[in-house]
């Protein structure tokens, strides 16, 4: 067996994405989360996918008295990955609060422990939106980053400048940051998939609800922007692709591998792709004509956005490999999973 890895939000999307690319490169994984939005069967499901099944700690990480407790008996962890974080911009703009202490402050608590119990690496989850809307396309990590247009954004940027500032000031605590682009997708099994609570915010989800008929039909937030079709333009990769450069950063930390002791990556497919693409994608993998009706533009949505991953690529040795229909395919096949279980 291979070192303990702490996976924070590992029953989440990317986290649980993550927690079988781990196990299946035979690392030990222990999961905090507190189940605000995810379930506990999920590590039930990892282990039918593995055959192992990650030990989950229920409890919040802002509750500094158990994650303390945690680390007393878990001093052995080679590396934390940190998925535990809110993640709707629409939400955070009217709960602020709610977004910069729940991502800051469990941020805050897991370095103090990184120091206090001499846990050396950390893989943060960080997002393409602390570049806001790009002069230049493709960006890169060098693109400059914009002032936030939501607190969720803001947490992410001031989550990185916390742990890049923690680094430079502790030589021994090294970490990555991973710019996501737009994940998307579910596991091959269909065991594992996005799920979210209530209405979904993200395309994809809301794509496969409406074709399963729980949305009476799709959005599409504005034709007129300056892009081909006038729909928006975004990077979507799949989350497996996107779990598995997750387990490449951490054996990056562990075996010494970093150029320096703050490293940031963007991930995604290089390739830009709009709204009414992904639709055409997802009618064409289906055989399903989608509902859906042009309206008004989403307030602070990014007209075009795409990754430049050479990077990653190079450095990290990590690369896409599946294509935007895959990931349609593999979402569809989730809905309709969960569905088949939930009736
Ligand atoms: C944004 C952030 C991302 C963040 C994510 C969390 C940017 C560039 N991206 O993703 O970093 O992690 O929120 O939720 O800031 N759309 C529709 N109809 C819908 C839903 C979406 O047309 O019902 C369109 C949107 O206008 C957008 C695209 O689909 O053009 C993707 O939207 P979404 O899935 O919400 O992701 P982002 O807004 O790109």
């Amino acid at each position: 067996m291979k070192e303990k890895i702490l996976v924070t939000g590992g029953t989440g999307y990317i986290g649980s994405h993550t927690s079988v690319e781990l196990i299946s490169d035979g690392f030990d994984v222990v999961i905090i989360d507190n189940l605000c939005n995810s379930e506990a069967i999920v590590v039930e499901r990892i282990e039918q996918i593995t055959g192992k099944r990650p030990r989950l700690n229920i409890f919040d990480i802002c509750d500094k008295g158990k994650l303390d407790r945690f680390f007393e008996e878990n001093s052995d962890i080679a590396a934390i990955i940190h998925f535990a974080a809110f993640k709707a911009v629409g939400e955070s703009v009217y709960k602020p609060l709610d977004y910069y202490r729940n991502n800051l402050v469990s941020l805050i608590y897991l370095l103090d422990a990184m120091k206090k119990y001499n846990i050396p690496n950390m893989v943060f989850s960080s997002s393409c939106t602390v570049y806001g809307q790009p002069e230049k396309l493709p960006v890169t990590e060098e693109s400059p980053i914009q002032p936030a247009v939501s607190p969720y954004g803001n947490t992410k940027q001031i989550g990185e400048e916390i742990i890049r500032d923690t680094a430079v000031a502790n030589q021994n605590i090294k970490a990555i940051a991973l710019r996501y682009f737009n994940p998307i997708g579910a596991h091959p099994s269909a065991l594992i998939g996005e799920l979210p609570r209530g209405i979904p915010e993200n395309l994809v989800p809301f794509i496969t609800q409406t074709a399963f008929g729980l949305r009476e039909e799709l959005r599409v937030f504005g034709d007129d922007y300056d892009t081909p079709d006038g729909s928006c333009i975004r990077d979507y990769l799949h989350v497996v692709d996107l779990a598995k450069a997750h387990v490449i950063a951490v054996k990056r930390l562990i075996e010494g591998g970093s150029k320096k002791n703050y490293e940031v990556f963007n991930l995604g497919t290089g390739e830009g792709v709009s709204v009414l693409e992904a639709i055409k994608s997802f009618e064409r993998v289906t055989g399903i004509k989608l509902k859906y009706k042009i309206t008004g533009r989403r307030e602070g949505d990014i007209e075009k956005i795409w990754a430049d991953p050479s990077y990653a690529n190079k450095e990290l040795g990590w690369k896409t490999v599946s294509t935007l229909d895959e990931s349609m395919r593999t979402a569809w096949k989730w809905e309709k999973y969960i569905r088949s279980i939930s009736q």
